[in-house]
């Protein structure tokens, strides 16, 4: 269960003006999951479905990260499933720089509050904006995918694994095995690290 800090800023979110985004959505998509999880996964920004009900991943590229969690073992409610944008870009384009700075703030917050052991980025940009975090210099996600970067921050180890986006796997076969693949890079260190 989220706890008082991320219940907060779940409102803030979704009354947040910040940029030009909040004219066009229909609500916004704060991050789910328990604040004491081990794992954080990041996405890119809300679609159509996440918009409708309020929640990440719930629509198409949803279900191939229920997939992949299931593959390893990994239930859903155990994890916190948030966005490097919080509100749906219109026509589903890419967020601009200036959506994810603005939105930066929330993302940032969420990872002091949960202190994660793991996070998985999934797609470039979640990729660049942890790589950013942690001053990590980022390749292309074809060349980064399944890396493992350790971190040290306030005297406990972080450990970081890029991965491709679930939605790259709705028309890429190829991409759904390299993404089962870094799945099980995470069960590993999961369980290396129990
Ligand atoms: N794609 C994302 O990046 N995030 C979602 O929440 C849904 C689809």
């Amino acid at each position: 269960m989220k706890e008082h800090e991320l219940q907060h800023m779940d409102e803030e979110i979704r009354e947040c003006i910040a940029c030009p985004l909040s004219d066009s959505r229909d609500g916004a998509v704060p991050g789910e999951g328990p604040e004491d999880a081990r794992v954080v996964f990041i996405g890119e920004a809300p679609g159509r479905q996440e918009e409708k009900e309020g929640r990440p991943f719930v629509g198409r590229a949803g279900s191939i990260l229920n997939e992949l969690l299931s593959s390893i073992d990994l239930a859903r409610d155990e994890v916190y499933i948030t966005n490097v944008v919080k509100c749906r870009p219109p026509d589903n384009r890419d967020p601009t720089v200036e959506e994810i700075a603005e939105c930066r703030e929330y993302l940032d917050r969420e990872i002091d509050r949960i202190a994660p052991a793991v996070i998985v980025t999934l797609g470039r940009f979640a990729m660049q904006a942890m790589f950013r975090r942690y001053g990590i210099e980022a390749g292309s996600i074809g060349e980064e995918r399944g890396t493992i970067h350790r971190v040290e921050r306030d005297g406990r180890t972080l450990t970081l694994i890029p991965v491709y986006h679930p939605a790259a796997a709705i028309y890429d076969p190829k991409k759904k095995d390299v993404l089962l693949e870094d799945f099980r890079t995470l069960r590993r260190i999961l369980d290396e690290e129990r």
